[in-house]
C-alpha cells in the first residue's frame, strides 16, 4: 500500500519520458493573458507599486556618420538604440513552459517608455524595428536601428582642420524622474570602445570619442533625467587640402613667377588670369560654409588676404606699365618740340623730322638716311657729300640734345618702375610667407 505514492510517481515520470510535454510560446502569452488589446499592459507604467520608479537603460552604439553639412548644420548618425526595463506585470517559471525563457512580441502590446531625442530635425519613416524582445524576469528591450537626421552646432573656424562635437540628448517628455529613472548601460570608455569596434563609413570624418552624461532638467517643479551623448569627429583634411589650398598656393607662386616675364603687357594678362582662377575657388568655398558663423573662418581669410595680394600686385604691375608708357608720351612730345624750334629749316628736314618721330626714338636712323641716299645714287660725290653734311647737321641739330634730355628721363623713369619692381618683389614675397607661416600655426593649434 505504502509504495502507491511512489508508483504513480513513477508512472507520471515514465509518462513524460516516452510522451514528452509540448509548449509553445502561445501557452506564455496565455499565461500572461497578454492580447493584443490588454489595456493593463499599454496603457500604464508596469509597476506594482506607484512609488517605484521604472528604471530604463539606454543604449547607443554609433556606426558611422551618413552625412554632415555645415551649411545648414545638420548632422546624420547612424545608431543602434537599445533601451531595456522592467515590466513587473510580466514573469513566469522557464520550468513550467519547457524552458521557455523568452517571447518576441509586437511593439504596440506593451507599454514603452517615451524617449526622445532633442536634436532631431526630421521625423524618419524608414522602417523600424517592430518587435520587442521579453525575457521571462519582465525584462523587456527595444532595439533599433536609426538613421537620425538632428541638428549639430558646427564651428568652421578652423574648416577643412576642424574638430566638430555632436550632441544627442535623450529624454523622457511624459515621466518625470520619479516615474522613470534613466541610466546610461555603457560609461564614456566602454561607449568609445564599442563605436571604434563597429564603425562601418569612413568617409570624411574620423571618429574620436563619445562621452556620456547624464543630466536633469527641470521643468515645472518636475525634474526629468536625461542621457547627453556628445559625439567628437575630426574632419580628414587631405582632400580639402588638395582641393582648396593647394590650387590657391600654386596661384600664388604663380604670381609671384610672374615677375620674371619680361614683357610687361603679357604679365599683366597673366595676374588677371590667375586673379580670375581664384575667384572660381571661391565660388566653391561659398558652397561649403555656412553664411553665418560665430568667427569669420580661416580659410576665408586665407582666401580673401591672398586675394588681395594678388590684386596688389597686379595695380603694381599697371602702375609700372603707367611709369614707363607716360616717359615715353614725354619723348614723343619732347621730339614734336623739338621739330617747331627748328620749323625755319627746309621742308626736306621736316619730313626727315617726322618719319623720325614717326618710327619712334629707336627706330634705326641709318637706314632712313642710307635709303635716301640710294635713292639719289645718280648724284656725283660732291653732291652726296654735301647731301650727307646736311642730313648729319639736321641730326644734329633736331635729335641730340632732345633726345639725350628724353633719354636720360627715360633712363630714370625706367630705374624708378625697375626699383617699384623689385622693392615690391621683397615686400610681396616676405608678406606672403608671413602670412601663410601664420594662417598655417593657427590652422593646427587646438
Ligand atoms: C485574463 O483575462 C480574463 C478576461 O479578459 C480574466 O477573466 C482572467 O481572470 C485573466 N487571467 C489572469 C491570469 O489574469
Ligand atoms: C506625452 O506628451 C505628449 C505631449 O507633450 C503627448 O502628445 C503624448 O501623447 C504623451 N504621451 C504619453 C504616453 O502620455
Ligand atoms: C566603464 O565600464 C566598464 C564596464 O562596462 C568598466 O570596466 C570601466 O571601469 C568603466 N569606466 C569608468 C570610467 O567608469
Ligand atoms: C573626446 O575628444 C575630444 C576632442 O579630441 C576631447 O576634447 C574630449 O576631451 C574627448 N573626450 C573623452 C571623454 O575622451
Ligand atoms: C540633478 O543633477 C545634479 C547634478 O548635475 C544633482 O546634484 C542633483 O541632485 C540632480 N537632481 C535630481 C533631482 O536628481
Amino acid at each position: 500500500m505504502s509504495y502507491f505514492p511512489i508508483c504513480v510517481i513513477c508512472l507520471l515520470f515514465l509518462v513524460d519520458l516516452v510522451f514528452p510535454k509540448v509548449c509553445s510560446k502561445q501557452d506564455v502569452l496565455e499565461y500572461l493573458n497578454l492580447t493584443r488589446n490588454n489595456e493593463k499592459f499599454t496603457t500604464c507604467r508596469p509597476a506594482l507599486d506607484w512609488t517605484h520608479p521604472t528604471i530604463v537603460y539606454f543604449d547607443i552604439y554609433f556606426y558611422g556618420i551618413l552625412s554632415m553639412i555645415e551649411k545648414s548644420q545638420i548632422f546624420v548618425p547612424i545608431l543602434w538604440m537599445s533601451v531595456s526595463w522592467n515590466n513587473e506585470r510580466i514573469s513566469w517559471d522557464p520550468k513550467d513552459f519547457c524552458g521557455i525563457k523568452s517571447v518576441i512580441l509586437p511593439k504596440e502590446m506593451l507599454w514603452k517608455p517615451d524617449l526622445y531625442i532633442n536634436e532631431i530635425a526630421e521625423r524618419e519613416d524608414g522602417p523600424l524595428n517592430p518587435y520587442l524582445y521579453i525575457s521571462h524576469d519582465g525584462n523587456v528591450k527595444m532595439e533599433d536601428d536609426h538613421k537620425i537626421v538632428s541638428t549639430c552646432t558646427m564651428n568652421v573656424h578652423k574648416f577643412p582642420f576642424d574638430t566638430q562635437k555632436c550632441h544627442i540628448t535623450v529624454s523622457s517628455i511624459n515621466y518625470s524622474d520619479k516615474e522613470i529613472k534613466l541610466i546610461p548601460a555603457s560609461n564614456s570608455s566602454k561607449a568609445t570602445q564599442v563605436a571604434r569596434e563597429s564603425i562601418l563609413t569612413k568617409g570624411e570624418w574620423e571618429f574620436l570619442n563619445i562621452s556620456v552624461l547624464l543630466q536633469n532638467e527641470s521643468y515645472e517643479g518636475q525634474t526629468y533625467d536625461r542621457i547627453k551623448y556628445t559625439i567628437s569627429v575630426r574632419r580628414m583634411p587631405l582632400m580639402h587640402f588638395i582641393n582648396f589650398q593647394l590650387p590657391i598656393l600654386f596661384f600664388l607662386i604663380l604670381d609671384l613667377a610672374s615677375f620674371f616675364i619680361p614683357d610687361r603687357g603679357e604679365k599683366l594678362c597673366f595676374k588677371v588670369t590667375v586673379l580670375l582662377g581664384i575667384s572660381v575657388l571661391l565660388l566653391i568655398l561659398n558652397d561649403i560654409l555656412p553664411s553665418k558663423s560665430h568667427r569669420c573662418p580661416l580659410i576665408a581669410v586665407y582666401v580673401i588676404v591672398i586675394f588681395s595680394f594678388m590684386l596688389l600686385s597686379l595695380l603694381e604691375t599697371i602702375l609700372v606699365i603707367y611709369l614707363i608708357n607716360m616717359n615715353t608720351e614725354q619723348d614723343a612730345k619732347g621730339i614734336q618740340k623739338s621739330e617747331e624750334h627748328n620749323s625755319d629749316t627746309d621742308n626736306r628736314k621736316t619730313d626727315i623730322n617726322n618719319r623720325i618721330s614717326d618710327s619712334g626714338v629707336e627706330a634705326p636712323l641709318e637706314s632712313l638716311m642710307l635709303k635716301e641716299i640710294y635713292s639719289k645714287e645718280s648724284m656725283n660725290d660732291v653732291q652726296l657729300l654735301q647731301l650727307i653734311l646736311e642730313e648729319l647737321q639736321t641730326i644734329k641739330l633736331t635729335l641730340v640734345p632732345n633726345t639725350l634730355k628724353a633719354k636720360t628721363a627715360q633712363i630714370y623713369w625706367l630705374g624708378m618702375a625697375k626699383c617699384i619692381n623689385r622693392v615690391f618683389f621683397a615686400v610681396y614675397l616676405i608678406s606672403v610667407s608671413l602670412f601663410l607661416v601664420f594662417i598655417f600655426r593657427e590652422w593646427k593649434v587646438e
